[in-house]
């Protein structure tokens, strides 16, 4: 078998979902006595990760100081690599004492269910401005018209850290079955694939055709074993495409357009950030996680308006601080699109001759108002296959 990248940090996996059954309904059982705790979505999504070997080498909530020191240098105390602060965020913490074991609860299931145990260590006051550069360094705005922004400003002033066991994935599995999958399951899909060198593609949308032909010419120019498309499944803003549509239309994509055996799909249960550069940098930690050797980050990766420049998401890997902490390597795309005068997509930056007119170019607002319009895609951006899933999702609102 060959040998798959190392974890980030770490030589093994650290998943912190509780795998033995009998112990986990005995928490189950405990926790009806404990504090309890509703949590935010981002924070349940955080447990989700967490649960699943993605955050690996966390082993819960950072404090106020790792908060801080991820935020500010990327780095946790003990100088571990970390670009995004991995926090219990709330506005109600009146019941819980340092010490306690308290129950998380799911925000996300009918009831409210217990998702973790969380060990409290530390229970610590952001001020309106610690929250406020935080904000900024992760985000690089604090403008409130920015989704992830906005969230992250509305869950509370109080940290709770401290050391967690997970019970379960929330409505990742059963929303997604077959889909949804731990660090630990893809590390075994790839072994058992034999691919060693896996380029992960990492989405929140349907892919259209420049998507499609990223991912071939990643494959091609890094003479990669095969494609991990690996979708956001968590929350997304207004107007993005449901998980399930996006899961349909990337599957008959797959079927239909890629050589058998050189994709596999799959998705993580995280609430998408929109935080640009900070975000990619995720993405490439929990995708060495899941023992891919490289992503693929092309234009405004995990952008969201005019906040991040089209290429940050890829300059941010050159920081010596992540050259120096990941393993894994990136696959920079330039702007992707359909030449007209080719008649293929290519990337721009290889037809220096074009201009911008010679490719079909649509931006997101325009396809979501065709497809609400009844207007079909043209070819040469969508494959018809996914157009006519996602002309049915548009035509059903
Ligand atoms: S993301 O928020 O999950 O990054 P999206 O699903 O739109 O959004 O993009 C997935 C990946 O494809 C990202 O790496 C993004 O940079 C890249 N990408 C999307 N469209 C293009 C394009 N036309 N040209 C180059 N890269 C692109």
């Amino acid at each position: 078998m060959k040998n798959l990248i190392a974890p980030h940090g770490s030589d093994s996996l650290n998943p912190l979902f509780v795998n033995d059954s009998s112990q986990r309904e005995s928490l189950i059982s405990k926790s009806k006595d404990m504090p309890q705790l509703l949590l935010n979505s981002a924070a349940a999504a955080n447990v989700v990760m967490l649960g699943a070997g993605y955050f690996t080498p966390l082993s819960g909530f950072m404090d106020k100081k790792n908060a801080i020191s991820v935020s500010n240098n990327m780095l946790t105390t003990e100088g571990l690599f970390w670009p995004v602060p991995i926090v219990n965020l709330t506005k109600d913490s009146k019941n819980i004492k340092i010490g306690d074991e308290i129950a998380l609860l799911d925000p996300n299931m009918e009831g409210n269910p217990v998702i973790a145990i969380q060990q409290v260590s530390a229970i610590e006051n952001l001020s309106d401005d610690e929250i406020k550069v935080m904000t900024d360094k992760v985000f690089g705005t604090t403008d409130k018209s920015h989704p992830g922004v906005a969230n992250f400003l509305s869950l509370g002033n109080t940290l709770i850290s401290g050391d967690i066991k997970v019970l379960n994935y929330s409505y990742f599995p059963n929303e997604f079955p077959g889909t949804f999958a731990t660090a630990p399951e893809i590390r075994e899909m790839l072994a058992k694939a034999g691919w060693s060198k896996t380029v992960a593609f990492q989405t929140r949308n349907p892919m259209h055709r420049a998507h499609e032909e990223l991912c071939k010419m990643a494959l091609e120019r890094l003479d990669a074993d095969g494609v991990l498309i690996h979708m956001t499944l968590g929350k997304l803003k207004e107007g993005d495409i449901p998980g399930d549509i996006r899961n349909s239309a990337i599957a008959k994509m797959v079927e239909i357009y890629f050589p058998e055996n050189t994709v596999m799909i799959s998705g993580f249960g995280f609430d998408m950030l929109y935080a640009g550069p900070r975000e990619a940098l995720l993405h490439a930690v929990f995708r060495q996680n899941c023992g891919c050797s490289h992503l693929i980050v092309g234009r405004d990766h995990a952008g969201v308006g005019d906040y991040y420049g089209p290429f940050e998401a890829q300059e941010v890997f050159k920081l010596d601080v992540v050259k120096n902490s990941l393993k894994l390597e990136i696959f920079s795309a330039d702007h992707t699109a359909f030449s007209k005068k080719l008649n293929k997509v290519i990337m721009m930056r290889d037809a220096k001759d074009h201009s911008k007119d010679d490719f079909v170019l649509l931006s997101g607002t325009k396809v979501r108002e065709m497809l609400s319009n009844g207007e079909e895609l043209p070819p040469e951006f969508a494959r018809k296959e996914v157009a006519e899933i996602l002309m049915r999702y548009y035509q059903s609102l």
